[in-house]
């Protein structure tokens, strides 16, 4: 028998959250800023679910004792990672005990001692110092030798010792050690080599030497794999935790963000030496500079020392290109007239008023503002002479009264003659001659940061001179899918139709000099790896010159056309200065590349990847992948190979003489992807559903196959739909679930918004099963209320609260019944999926309410209370909650009022909060429950004896043993001191007279007040 590994057991769900939350906001060098890919995995997510993936549950009685010993070495004596004396995020005082699992999982991430301070007193604490400083998935940790060897350490211990269970940990450690060793003095060996760049055999044996140190170690560490690498986040942490790593995605553009970010920093990204000779052969005097100016590194004596040859390669030739290019075309960007450099040219696009006897042509523009912070306001006065739409540029606010909206959606209201243009009209218009974009104002960088003002003539000749550039990317968008391009609509219908002439230009500018270089380098894999860095530096700055790019006033920053996952209509856009210094130039897009490139280049595994679509059964040997980690694409959530198109028509033209087999095809390989795109399907959405569903399906089968151990699958949502859709392919894939955690990131809302929302996903652990052949229901249901009353008991122990325990225990419900091919009921029909999901998420929102009866908005009630109690919690719990605990809606729960919404926080309603100003809710037979209990409440503090007996009786209280008591009861165990409580417990402190009475309601009135109610 196999141990559980610790992600199906337990999971520092709350600091994962914290972390990954933080994750999302950092900035340069983490892989977020590469390149764009959608639906990222922060990497802290990432790196925790990989590593408890991979290691043993060390409380398990199969636990092998190597693993036990290492934790016992490694982690109990070290008091850093000493369980919470009271856990910070509960609110009775709630100790952790002090055992290796928790030891253990307090390794991977646990709240600083400031952080669980702040957290009892509910203050927040600075997104840097909420974690720990010795946490595994600590951002800062990310390059941090001595955690990251701990680590690997766990993986090297459990996948050994499972293999040899008769090794001891003394004899595995110091195996570890030895490799390690070895892989750093091969490093160190040929890293220190003066001239290593030139293939001398003594090079080329050392390269030698240092491959076998690394695939010696990497041979006994185990195999994952990403079915979904997308832009490669968990292949990126699989082979930081020095795992064999291998990464698949269908798309090319994701093939090769994910090269960039899991595979040639650390392959390429290595110090280097230079004779002084040989470094002015190679670069002269434009090397100095950069390598000064980039690396901060200095000369000395006969020998230059590059840090990271990589990252200065591709500031070198970018430095080339971009001086080429400012050579060329640098005349089409003047400067402003007091001479300052322009960061961002304005542009509104135009439309005709559709008044016969106005015609005005005016810029759409839906908002006046340049700026709008706190300190700075400048706006687009507009001054209508005639039909005619003159600008004047003015400081502070403006009326929004009276200066309204022009543009709605693309409808328009004429600011000559006030005539309201339906946006179809706009749309005909636009798809017969364009809505021609006229140039309107500049941002220019100034030493008082940004500088706003209008053309003068000479400059407007120079921006609008018209600029033949024809060639660019026929290719067509897709035409047919009006949810994420909306702008082929508005006739936009070739990728090259989003640039202007000016824009085409720029970056077949940039390519072409691309391709200089690209002719200047000797054909090898490290300048395959160099060019493939300057491609993608290409793609960013296209992205940020297009005829969709915003201009953000709030931040005064560029913003590229993918602010959501789709391509939206906009009738306002910047034109990027490529040549400047701000957001959206060619240097400013260079400094985050080679931010990435230095802040990944430490380790020494790469991960490996494939670009093809995943599924075959073939790749790797059956039960040849020690786990598999991804994270699938969800139904129609996003068309990641239609938004790939914008970057596959450049890469194309960049990379594809380097890549020939992955930029073979016209656009992006559309027919495999395991997506739900009605567009695809002649608009039938059930079509388009089900080949998600099959193609789901048939990846987790070929998974099942080649995984020996764990399939761990990050979900990005927690309906009960797409739990339906996981746990039909996780269970016709025969795999089983064994594990799930709910976890929080949070997401940018982007545009001009600045909202952040979250996002929560859910995490599921899963494994080859042995399925039996039929399960009897009754049988099964019983086995699943029986695991969830223990799950519940388990996990509360171990800190989990409210929904995140609803989670844990749901998913260990249906691991009961996927131990079964089919479960039958008494008559012989087959139980079904969804079905017995309902029963699964029954069971444990029944186990966690202990026995409260009644219907499903008095279970909600009871449930938040014992999980949250009256006090406020984060918007999103609700949705959570609900998702996963009860068939209902979220919405209904807040238009009942039971759950009562302050900004982003809601708490439960009390009985006076709840019931309003009704004075009807509450007393029929056929109200919820917890409305007729809240009603008494409301009359017994009233002290209105006369309707409390009414009600009692209307609603067949007048019984002891009926649900209306139990209810009662419940509330007196949960409710916290307040008026509430001190109602429930006057209610039944008098419920023997009350129900006595209340029988009697029909033979005589209840005199008023006539008991003792025991009111102050
Ligand atoms: C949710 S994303 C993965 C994101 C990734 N975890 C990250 O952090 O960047 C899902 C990925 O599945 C890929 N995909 C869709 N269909 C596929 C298929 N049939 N085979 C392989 N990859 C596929 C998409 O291209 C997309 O990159």
């Amino acid at each position: 028998m196999k141990a559980k590994k610790l992600i199906e057991v337990a999971m520092p769900i709350k600091e994962i959250s914290a972390e990954s939350v933080r994750d999302n906001r950092l900035a340069g060098g983490n892989i977020r800023t590469l390149h764009i890919w959608w639906a990222r995995r922060p990497l802290p997510t990432c790196r925790a679910v990989v590593f408890a993936s991979l290691v043993p549950d060390p409380l398990d009685e199969y636990c092998p004792q190597a693993f036990k010993d290492a934790v016992a070495d490694i982690l109990m004596s070290d008091r850093q990672y000493a369980p919470y004396k009271d856990i910070p995020y509960t609110a009775a005082y709630d100790p952790m005990e002090d055992n290796m699992r928790n030891r253990l999982m307090m390794f991977i991430g646990k709240f600083s001692p400031l952080c669980q301070e702040n957290m009892k007193v509910g203050k927040k604490t600075a997104p840097a110092d909420q974690l720990a400083p010795g946490s595994l998935i600590k951002w800062e940790n990310h390059d941090n030798k001595l955690i990251l060897n701990k680590a690997q350490k766990f993986i090297w211990i459990a996948y050994n010792s499972e293999m040899h269970p008769d090794l001891t940990y003394d004899s595995l450690s110091s195996s570890f050690d030895q490799y390690k060793d070895a892989i750093e003095t091969s490093e160190n060996e040929l890293y220190c080599l003066v001239d290593r760049h030139k293939d001398s055999e003594r090079v080329i044996s050392l390269e030698n030497k240092l491959l076998r140190a690394i695939e010696d170690f990497q041979n006994r560490m185990p195999a994952v794999f990403d079915p979904f690498a997308g832009g490669g986040a968990i292949p990126l942490e699989a082979s930081r935790l020095g795992c064999r790593s291998f990464g698949n995605d269908i798309n090319p553009v994701a093939h090769i963000v994910e090269k960039g970010s899991a595979e040639l920093p650390q392959k390429y990204g290595k110090p280097l030496i230079l004779s002084r000779k040989e470094f002015e052969r190679l670069y002269g005097s434009l090397g100095e500079n950069i390598l000064q100016e980039v690396s901060g590194a200095l000369f000395s004596g006969e020998t230059v020392s590059i840090p990271n040859r990589l990252s200065f390669d591709v500031a070198y030739y970018a430095h080339i290109i971009i001086k080429k290019a400012e050579t060329e075309i640098g005349k089409y960007y003047p400067k402003d007239e007091a001479g300052n450099t322009v960061a961002a040219y304005y542009w509104a696009r135009h439309g005709r008023c559709s008044n016969p006897s106005c015609r005005a042509d005016f810029p759409m523009m839906k908002n006046f503002y340049l700026a709008n912070t706190k300190n700075t306001q400048v706006y687009l006065n507009p001054v209508v002479v005639d039909n005619h739409v003159l600008f004047e540029l003015k400081k502070g606010r403006y009326d929004t009264h009276v200066l309204g909206e022009w543009n709605h959606h693309g409808t328009i209201t004429c600011p000559c003659c006030g005539s309201v243009t339906d946006s179809k009209i706009t749309k005909e218009q636009a798809r017969a001659t364009g809505l021609t974009p006229v140039f309107y104002a500049m941002i220019s960088e100034s030493e008082n940061g940004k500088h706003y003002s209008l053309p003068t003539e000479s400059i407007r000749r120079i921006v609008e001179s018209p600029v033949d550039e024809i060639d660019g990317p026929e290719e067509s968008l897709p035409l047919n899918d009006g949810r994420n391009m909306m702008v082929a609509f508005w006739g936009f219908t070739k990728w090259k139709t989003l640039f202007s002439p000016r824009q085409l230009r720029a970056v077949n500018t940039f390519i072409k000099y691309f391709n200089e270089v690209k002719d200047s380098l000797t054909p090898s894999d490290y300048s395959n790896a160099l060019l493939t860095y300057l491609a993608i530096w290409i793609d960013r700055i296209a992205q940020f010159n297009t005829m969709f790019s915003r201009w953000n006033d709030i931040s005064e920053k560029i913003q590229h056309l993918f602010g959501r996952q789709s391509i939206s209509m906009i009738f306002d856009f910047v034109e990027s200065n490529p040549f400047c210094n701000s957001s959206g130039s060619a240097i400013n897009q260079l400094g985050w590349i080679l931010k990435y490139i230095d802040s990944e280049s430490f380790s020494s595994f790469s991960a490996r990847f494939e670009n093809s679509s995943s599924g075959d059964k073939i790749q790797f040997d059956a039960k040849s992948l020690s786990a598999v980690i991804t994270d699938p694409p969800y139904y129609d959530a996003i068309t990641y190979s239609d938004c790939s198109d914008f970057y596959y028509v450049w890469l194309k033209r960049t990379l594809g003489d380097i890549y020939p087999v992955n930029f073979s095809t016209p656009l992006t390989p559309k027919t495999e992807e395991c997506t739900a795109m009605k567009h695809r399907f002649g608009g039938d959405e059930r079509k388009a559903r089900l080949h998600f569903e099959n193609k789901l399906t048939e990846i987790f089968d070929a998974i099942e196959v080649q995984t020996s151990d764990i399939v761990s699958i990050m979900y990005a949502h927690q309906s009960t739909e797409a739990w339906t859709t996981l746990c039909n392919s996780i269970l016709t894939a025969r795999m089983n679930i064994t594990g799930s955690w709910s976890l929080d990131t949070e997401m940018s809302g982007g545009l001009k918004t600045d909202k952040a929302y979250l996002e929560s996903s859910v995490t599921v652990a899963c494994r080859p099963s042995e399925r039996k052949g039929f399960g009897d229901y009754k049988e099964v249901k019983k086995a699943i209320i029986q695991k969830v009353e223990k799950e519940v008991e388990d996990l509360y122990a171990l800190g989990f609260r409210g929904a995140d325990l609803l989670t844990a225990c749901f998913g260990q419900a249906v691991s009961e019944f996927g131990k079964y091919k089919v479960v039958e009921k008494a008559d012989g029909s087959e139980v079904k999926v969804a079905e017995l999901l309902e029963m699964a998420r029954n069971s444990a929102f029944n186990s966690l309410l202990k026995g409260v009866q009644g219907d499903d908005f008095t279970r909600f009630y009871i449930g938040w209370l014992q999980m949250n109690g009256m006090g406020e919690t984060d918007f999103d719990d609700a949705t959570k909650f609900t998702r996963v605990g009860m068939p209902v809606d979220v919405s209904d729960i807040f238009a009942r009022k039971l759950l009562i919404r302050e900004g982003k926080k809601q708490h439960l309603a009390t009985a006076a909060e709840h019931l309003g100003n009704s004075t009807t809710q509450g007393t029929h037979p056929e109200d919820s429950l917890i409305d007729q209990v809240h009603r008494a409440m409301l009359a017994y503090e009233k002290g209105d004896r006369h309707l409390l007996l009414t009600l009692l009786h209307n609603v067949g209280a007048d019984d002891q043993s009926a649900p209306f008591w139990r209810l009662v009861a419940s509330l007196k165990e949960l409710l916290p001191e307040g008026k509430d409580l001190k109602s429930v417990e006057g209610l039944l402190g008098n419920s023997d007279n009350l129900r006595q009475e209340s029988r009697e309601v029909d033979q005589h009135q209840p005199e008023q007040m006539s008991i003792d109610f025991g009111i102050e």
